[in-house]
């Protein structure tokens, strides 16, 4: 069983011709709403991809909080233990470029109230997990929190560290999986992204005991790191992409499920790839999700 703990956001998209600068003043071409959020996004992917998924995160006692449940239900997540709160659901404000790329700007409210407290409570679900996913959008106690449970109940932590405010490179010290994009991973370790080196890639993991480091490169895939292989390059096809929205969630959720079921990394890493590059051809974040029978199909086109 996978426990995700995070957030959970209405995304309120927004389609324009090219993404503002500082000072500019863009037309929207379309709004929508689409349900999204980073912890809930990931628990999706995993759990239409068939992993047993637990989501633990906040919702708001708005419609909004309604919908968001909806999407995760509908997908297979378990969400009885996702607590209402009397504020807003959170939101997320996305503008998506023609090219499908897009910049976000989170409010967090319902987030807010995934605490120590909470998580607390609802402690007892770690006896029988075995994988923990965790980003940042959530209070940082919090992610702090659940790290020292993983490690009581022996539970795996995939740490993905996104979005980067309020850093501290000991947050993700011994974690089992750290999966960041490079832009991310860069900032992490104080360096320009054009001049990440694999070398100093294995240093970093050696030096943090983080047992696997995977991170993602957009359209061209991702790079594997770890004590045994050291550095694995797996290159995705390319893609006609609409919106990235949710991709990298996507393929966090991927690897994760085929981790759990013990396929070797390289499959997982492909598997991931094949199902965030479904995710960037269809609009929205969890709506835009594969099924395990599309990423499968692609699989076996692929590679077999
Ligand atoms: O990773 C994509 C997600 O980031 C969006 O769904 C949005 O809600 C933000 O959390
Ligand atoms: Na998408």
């Amino acid at each position: 069983m996978i426990i995700v703990v995070g957030s959970i956001n209405m995304d309120v998209c927004l389609n324009v011709d090219k993404i503002p600068v500082p000072g500019e003043t863009v037309m929207a071409e379309k709004v929508s709403k689409n349900c999204g959020g980073k912890g809930a996004n990931q628990a999706v992917a995993a759990a239409r991809l068939g992993a047993e998924v637990i989501m633990l995160g906040c919702v708001g006692e708005d419609e909004n909080g309604d919908s968001l449940l909806h999407s995760l239900e509908m997908s297979g997540v378990k969400t009885e233990y996702v607590m209402k709160v009397p504020v807003a659901s959170s939101s997320a404000y996305i503008c998506i470029s023609k090219k499908g790329d897009n910049s976000i700007v989170v409010d967090s409210s319902a987030n807010r109230f995934v605490t120590v407290d909470y998580i607390e409570k609802n402690k007892f679900l770690f006896a029988d997990a075995k994988y923990c996913i965790l980003q940042m959008e959530i209070p940082v106690e919090t992610i702090k929190c659940v790290i020292k449970l993983c490690r009581t109940y022996n539970v795996k932590i995939i740490f993905n560290p996104s979005p980067l405010s309020e850093f501290d490179v000991r947050l993700i010290q011994g974690v089992d999986y750290l999966i960041p994009n490079e832009i991310e991973l860069s900032e992490i370790m104080g360096k320009k992204s054009d001049s990440l080196c694999d070398y100093d890639c294995i240093k970093f993991l050696k030096e943090n005991e983080i047992g696997t480091l995977v991170v993602t490169l957009g359209s061209l895939g991702c790079k594997i790191f770890d004590n045994v292989n050291e550095t694995v390059f797996i290159k995705t096809k390319e893609r006609e992409a609409i919106d990235t929205t949710g991709a990298g969630d996507t393929f966090l959720g991927a690897f994760v499920t085929a981790i759990s079921e013990r396929k070797p990394i390289e499959y997982a890493a492909n598997f991931a790839n094949i199902a965030s590059g479904i995710e960037v051809m269809r609009p929205g974040a969890q709506r835009s999700m594969p099924t395990r029978e599309e990423v499968e199909y692609e699989y076996n086109e692929n590679f077999s």
